[in-house]
């Protein structure tokens, strides 16, 4: 996609689509003409038209209400979009995130040709020097530039990448088990080009904050798809094949670890899962090395391909979505992408395991206990329990592996589903500091995370009678909050923090930037902590 700054004013712009943003209760045909002050004549009354078109048809600048009216020649654009802010003292990155990706869903289908200009004004704009306001005394004294950044609530930079981001995230499809003749005839909306006006950046900055957006978004993207992809496609192997294709398109460098490798890694909490699969296990390490870093970030993704539950089998509705058990490794896969795009100035590691958890004859039986690779011994009082035990094994790798800082992301429990809805992630961890960069990084890039406290009482539920350990504590107790102090026990000490994304990894209406299905949660935050 192509991006720049919008040169023309609102009338004369060249694109298919000019996309007007306002905030609540605002007048339109006010806005149009702060927009565009040549807005006078013929063009003053157009503008009245659709300002009173707007209030006709309800549009009271919503956060994401959208409102397409045509423009019958007036101005150059043949479309004319409002697009709605909510109330400008509410206003964050996530509300033009939101408008943008409301927009696509809006698009008008088959008159569209895929170019788009947005015209914004921050929040609290100063005053344009040409409008002779009372305040303009005021605003004399500090010069526009200097005027827009120290005022404006939100970085300019930081609402462009949220609009491309929403523009992209919304694009998003998967057709590919779609037979042709469906949806023929359909045109698809294609957006070839955005331009941006009444933003303070220019040229670089423009630039690097569209191509992060871009490639935030793209990423979530993949990893939808990695999700979407049914699970008899999306096995192991094929994981590690995307990872490998990851690795070889940025640069990166991989090592995927098969059943004998992993054996002889003494993985065997891993390999109890994998037990009970046709399908071979796979390890995956995507390294992002920086020599001389001054730290090496390990993130960590539960690839649960797919969780039957095995022996301790799911009932059939539980089952329906368990393709979506490898979103963590999704995830982590995923921001590979952006971070050997953009390259920060440490090491990065994305660590993951891969297997199906199935109920075959060689699976673990409910009471087998199984000695994980840092020698602790567990009870597997429950294989459905089985994503702590893919990660235990993966956490003491990264450890071993030089990981100073861990961050794992896995769809872990249902509990987290009850708690929290499918509206946030949970967050827990050993590192506070850890947790709240987390939390931030999400809350920027429009994730939300919300913590959950790891009580040493949880780890009570834990024990076994005889094993160090059990997998699975008790039942409808603190279910989230006890599976991280699992994981905490492979964390040998070492600042970790751990999302369950079991909740926001999957919805079954569209949301906002969200399509139905596999959402790719944990990219953006990710990405926006390793990336700053
Ligand atoms: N993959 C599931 C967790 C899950 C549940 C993800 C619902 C998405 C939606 C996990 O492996 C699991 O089965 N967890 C059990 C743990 C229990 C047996 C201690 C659960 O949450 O029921
Ligand atoms: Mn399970
Ligand atoms: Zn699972």
């Amino acid at each position: 996609m192509k991006y720049k700054s919008e040169s023309a004013s609102l009338s004369q712009s060249q694109s298919d689509l000019v996309c007007v943003f306002v905030y609540a209760n605002e007048k339109v045909d006010n806005v149009l003409s702060e927009i565009d002050a040549a807005f006078s004549g013929k063009l003053k009354s157009f503008m009245q038209t659709v300002g009173s078109h707007a209030a006709e048809d309800g549009f009271k600048g919503k956060a994401g209400q959208v409102l397409t009216l045509a423009t019958f020649g007036n101005i150059a654009a043949r479309r004319i979009t409002l697009l709605g802010l909510g109330e400008k003292k509410d206003f964050t990155t996530a509300h033009a995130r939101k408008s943008a990706a409301a927009l696509v869903r809006r698009l008008p289908g088959e008159s569209f040709h895929g170019d788009i200009s947005f015209f914004f004004r921050q929040p609290d704009a100063p005053v344009k020097a040409s409008s002779k306001s009372a305040s303009s005394k005021k605003q004399a004294k500090i010069t526009p530039a200097k005027a827009g950044k120290t005022a404006s609530l939100v970085e300019d930079s930081e609402i462009v990448q949220a609009i491309v981001e929403g523009i992209h995230l919304a694009s998003y499809s998967f057709k590919k088990y779609k037979s042709s003749r469906n949806g023929e005839g359909k045109k698809e909306k294609i957006v070839n080009s955005l331009a941006f006006s009444g933003f303070s950046i220019a040229g670089k900055v423009l630039a690097d904050a569209c191509q992060r957006g871009e490639s935030i978004a793209e990423s979530t993207n993949f990893a939808r798809r990695l999700i979407a992809e049914p699970p008899c496609f999306m096995t192991p192997s094929r994981l590690a094949d995307e990872a490998r294709s990851v690795a070889k398109e940025f640069g990166l460098t991989i090592k995927v670890f098969d059943a004998k490798e992993i054996e002889k890694m003494a993985m065997g909490s891993f390999l109890g899962v994998a037990r009970g699969a046709k399908e071979p296990p796979k390890f995956i390490v995507i390294s992002y090395d920086v020599p001389k870093s001054k730290k090496k970030v390990a993130i960590v993704g539960k690839g649960i391909t797919f969780d039957s539950g095995g022996l301790s089998l799911k009932p059939a509705q539980s089952m329906e979505h368990m393709k979506y058990d490898m979103s963590g490794a999704a995830a982590v896969i995923a921001t590979m992408r952006v971070v050997g795009k953009f390259k920060p100035n440490f090491s990065v590691m994305a660590v993951v395991a891969a297997t199906e958890n199935m109920p075959g004859d060689n699976a673990l039986h409910p009471g087998d206990v199984i000695t994980a690779m840092n020698g602790k011994t567990i009870e597997v009082n429950n294989t459905d329990a089985e994503g702590r035990l893919i990660l235990a094994d993966a956490l003491t790798y990264a450890v071993k592996n030089g990981a100073d800082q861990l961050i794992d992301i896995a769809t872990l429990t249902g509990a987290v589903v009850t708690a929290l809805g499918r509206v946030a992630a949970g967050i827990m961890g050993s590192d506070q500091n850890l947790v709240d960069q987390l939390i931030e990084s999400g809350a920027k890039s429009g994730e939300k995370l919300w913590q959950l406290p790891l009580y040493d009482e949880y780890q009570e539920s834990l024990k076994s009678d005889i094993a160090d350990l059990k997998n699975a504590g008790a039942r409808g107790e603190a279910g989230t909050a006890s599976a991280a102090m699992f994981l905490k026990e492979f964390t040998s000490g070492k600042p970790w923090a751990h999302l369950d994304i079991a909740g926001p990894g999957w919805l079954d209406r569209d949301r906002e930037e969200c399509n139905k299905g596999g959402t790719g949660f944990g990219v953006r935050t990710l990405c926006r902590y390793l990336l700053g």
